[in-house]
């Protein structure tokens, strides 16, 4: 009989060994078949040592994330206004979740979450790696009235706002790197995928996807610098519960918020966390690469980059930009 590896992963301690036989006896299951899903447990990314002679061990203690345990964090009028919370143990990716459950006309403030991701996305078309149980991978659905031509520095206000929350988590030495990744130190903490769909005049959506390393594994193959939540925490790691709970609390506010205001009122808070400003930086855009410094962004939340006497500007969706020497 096989295990289910959410129920084995449930039965594992940080705190010490749990050996192969006490495992096999609580989960009804044979050692061969608690040694097979450790075995597929460690290849998604879960971190089960072996401790020789004892049995296996978690490096980190492992609390399942629970829809109810997010919602009782919440203020209770957030609580009563956020939509369903649903909670994968695996999925494609909670965008792409949530985008079908927007075009099945699913309530506004729908929350989808995933312990993985087999098909996770980043920007510009990019794969965002989603190991098993370790990150939060979240994905809010926000309908707005006034058509999809009113949602310029949407991507920008929600990176104020996943800022605000990891600070709120205790967090510090956070910045912004155009358009919302959140760096620390010039790694990546944490990024944001928006997605809209609709009209772009009237009714239409988005969906902000938000991924934040909370323990990245030593081999998680990232293809940039990145850093985790629990090196910038140190001790003081808050659970991924409270994580979550600070996250809608902040994203929901900042979406009411920009629904009537757009960007305008951001653009201060943006401008205290942004972290190329000043600084030299290279322009990636279809029409060729160019050198210069970063000035801000603009009231749309597009980057103005200065290059003498000259400032460009550019919308998230055409360029990418590097500090230069970083
Ligand atoms: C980036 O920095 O490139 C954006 C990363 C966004 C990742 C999140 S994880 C939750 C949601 N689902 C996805 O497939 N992507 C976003």
């Amino acid at each position: 009989m096989s295990i289910q590896p959410a129920r084995l992963l449930g039965a594992l301690r940080a705190d010490r060994a749990v050996s192969g036989s006490e495992l096999a006896a609580r989960l009804g299951v044979t050692r061969a078949a608690v040694w097979k899903q450790v075995r597929n447990l460690r290849a998604l990314g879960a971190p089960v040592d072996a401790v020789a002679g004892q049995g296996y061990k978690l490096a980190w203690p492992f609390a399942a994330l629970d829809a109810e345990a997010i919602r009782a964090r919440l203020d209770p009028v957030l609580r009563r206004r956020l939509g369903n919370v649903a909670v994968h143990w695996q999925i494609d990716s909670t965008n792409s979740d949530l985008r079908r459950a927007a075009d099945a006309g699913v309530p506004d403030l729908a929350v989808s979450l995933a312990e993985m991701q087999t098909a996770g996305r980043g920007r510009r078309g990019r794969t965002w790696v989603s190991p098993l149980g370790a990150n939060v991978y979240l994905s809010l659905l926000k309908r707005f009235e006034r058509g999809m031509g009113t949602l310029a520095g949407l991507s920008l206000a929600a990176g104020v706002a996943l800022a605000q929350a990891l600070e709120d988590c205790g967090a510090g030495g956070l910045g912004l790197k155009w358009p919302n990744d959140v760096v620390v130190e010039g790694r990546k903490l944490a990024g944001i995928l928006v997605e809209a769909g609709g009209e772009f005049l009237g009714p239409c959506f988005a969906v902000i996807g938000i991924g934040i390393n909370l323990r990245l594994p030593a081999a998680a193959g990232i293809g940039q610098p990145a850093t985790d939540l629990a090196r910038v925490c140190g001790a003081a790691m808050p659970d991924r519960h409270h994580v979550v709970a600070c996250l809608l609390t902040r994203l929901v506010s900042t979406l009411d918020r920009f629904a009537v205001e757009g960007f305008a009122p951001f653009a201060g808070l943006y401008a205290a966390c942004d972290a190329l400003a000043g600084k030299p930086v290279r322009v990636h855009s279809g029409r060729g690469v160019y050198d210069g410094i970063a000035d801000g962004v603009d009231a749309r939340g597009a980057l103005r980059v200065r290059c003498g006497t000259v400032v460009a500007t550019h919308d998230s969706a055409e360029v990418s930009v590097r500090e230069r020497g970083a």
